[in-house]
């Protein structure tokens, strides 16, 4: 499941992973917004990539196809736990081992980091989202819920979600 990190990862399949960086922040939204079962907040603006890639330096990653980028993953620690957030891929570029490939390059970085253990957070109706989860080895915490509070700063009317296509919504807060 791991491979050599560092370096670009070529593949047959005319695909690579990279690390990302701020520049490629339009066209990941972009793609974000396609993925139905993915839940944008104002935690996924610029500054909040920013933020998120400055604390994490190399540890999220695109996967590109010619000029277009065809899947992400934001990965980050608190020195403690990683986390990994918005893994997707372009609905046309499925099942070509691009998430897997993601994953194992936001897992070695993790581990460099002398990280043990990574969390996912996935929307409890995103059932296709949870079977890729599942498929690649990770646990269900049937045992934890989680719980959001807000700081002094943020007004929680503002940083409302918004659910990419869904047939029914999702939880009214994000992680
Ligand atoms: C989930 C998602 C990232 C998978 O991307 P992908 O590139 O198609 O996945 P891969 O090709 O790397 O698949 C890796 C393995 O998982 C399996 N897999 C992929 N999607 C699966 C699913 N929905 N259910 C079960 N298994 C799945 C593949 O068959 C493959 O198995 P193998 O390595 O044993 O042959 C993609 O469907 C997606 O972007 N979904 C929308 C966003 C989302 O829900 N993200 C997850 C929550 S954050």
């Amino acid at each position: 499941m791991v491979e050599a990190e560092g370096t670009r990862a070529s593949t047959s399949a005319g695909w690579s992973i990279r690390a990302m960086t701020l520049e490629d922040y339009d066209r990941v939204y972009a793609l974000w917004e396609t993925c139905a079962g993915l839940g944008l907040s104002a935690a996924d603006s610029r500054a909040g990539i920013a933020a998120l890639l400055g604390r994490n330096p190399g540890m999220s990653f695109v996967a590109v196809s010619g000029r277009d980028i065809v899947g992400s993953a934001l990965c980050g620690h608190d020195g403690r736990r990683g986390y990994i957030h918005h893994l997707a891929v372009s609905t046309t570029c499925r099942h070509q081992g691009i998430a897997r490939a993601l994953l194992d390059r936001c897992l070695n970085a993790l581990a460099n980091c002398g990280i043990d253990k990574c969390h996912a957070f996935v929307y409890a109706d995103n059932e296709e989202g949870a079977r890729f989860w599942l498929h690649v080895g990770a646990a269900r915490r049937v045992e934890l819920e989680l719980f959001s509070v807000y700081t002094p700063r943020c007004d929680p009317e503002a940083d409302k979600p918004t659910l990419n296509a869904r047939e029914h919504p999702g939880p009214s807060t994000l992680p």
